[in-house]
């Protein structure tokens, strides 16, 4: 890739035009206002030189008509700029219901992705074009930063907590992702790339590395594996909450407070239980700080949203419903 000399990065997302326009006029505006206020000293310069020794200025005592258009013309100005940004911020804050979701985790210093359909990468991240993406980021340690300056889409990724962002690529290419974020000596070298593909080329990428377990798959044997499944059980019979539905869902605490069930919560439920204990509940549950990878823990959450009918990899879910609903029956046997 040679470095083009432009003044914009290539538009290879559904925001990148939106964001040059609004930025392009917030420069078009600060060009003509830098010529005009130069424009006018000048002119004044000349208009009002001293023409003769001694000459003394005519004090001027103001124009509510000056007064007036100086302070409406900006503000007509900026709230043109902030009602258009704001657009265009809420627009990238909204990610779609249909949005495809990926996972990536940062870490000192690297990109780990993860695919819908289970594929991992490191650094670089493949994707279809055309298709509308949902990047759920985490980070392993110090906050970093996510940046595609093609798709004009950056967020901080933070630890301890889920940051979103979403995009449509639509353009076929290799683009830059950087880190943004000053995150300790090798912050330089935390790059990487985004390959966007055509649908086909996408599938046969998908499928060239072989078979791969889908994040909620494996994210039901962690499931087993860190035996959630003897106290949480498809029924409320168990000693903690059935986990069936409850994606998305308000939930109540013993102290009568209330919170949507979102990736965050299910985070803190698993990392640090006793801020999270249901109504009608003991706090009986361990801890799972320092013994869950977050790539581990978004699995985990894929596992637990599937439960939801969260589908993210198309058709892979029921298939691992099934698998996990026969093994949590299994086990209530045994523990009952
Ligand atoms: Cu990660 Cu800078």
């Amino acid at each position: 890739m040679m470095p083009e000399l432009s003044m914009f990065p290539e538009q290879a997302s559904n925001f990148a035009s939106k964001v040059d326009a609004l930025y392009g006029f917030a420069l078009a505006i600060s060009a003509f206002f830098s010529l005009l206020i130069a424009l006018i000293i000048f002119v004044f310069f000349i208009k009002y030189r001293r023409r003769e020794a001694g000459e003394v200025g005519v004090q001027s005592h103001g124009s509510t008509l000056l007064e007036v258009a100086w302070s409406i013309i900006p503000l007509v100005i900026t709230m043109v700029l902030f009602v258009w940004g704001a657009v265009i911020f809420i627009e990238m804050k909204t990610v779609p219901e249909d949005a495809t979701e990926y996972y990536a985790t940062a870490k000192q210093w690297m990109w780990k992705f993860q695919h819908p359909e289970g594929q991992r990468e490191i650094n670089h991240l493949h994707i279809p074009v055309g298709e509308t993406i949902k990047l759920t980021m985490t980070s392993e340690d110090v906050i970093h930063s996510f940046f595609v300056p093609a798709f004009r889409v950056k967020q901080d990724v933070l630890p301890g907590r889920y940051t979103t962002v979403w995009f449509e690529a639509n353009k076929a290419g290799t683009y830059h992702l950087f880190c943004t974020e000053y995150c300790g000596s090798h912050h330089a070298q935390m790059i990487g790339s985004v390959t966007v593909m055509e649908p086909d080329d996408y599938q046969a990428w998908l499928s060239g590395g072989g078979p791969v377990a889908a994040p909620q798959d494996l994210g039901a044997q962690l499931f087993e594996q860190y035996i959630c499944n003897t106290c949480h059980y498809e029924d409320d019979s168990g000693r903690g909450p059935s986990l069936i539905g409850i994606y998305g869902e308000e939930v109540k605490f013993a102290d009568g407070t209330t919170r949507i069930r979102d990736d965050d919560y299910l985070r803190e439920s698993i990392m640090h239980p006793a801020a999270t204990v249901v109504e009608g509940y003991l706090q009986i549950m361990p801890t799972y700080q320092g013994q869950l990878s977050e790539v581990s823990l978004l699995q985990l959450l894929s596992y637990i949203k599937s439960l939801s009918g969260v589908d993210e990899s198309a058709g892979e879910s029921a298939e691992a419903v099934d698998t996990a609903d026969t093994s949590a029956s299994g086990d209530d046997a045994a523990g009952g």
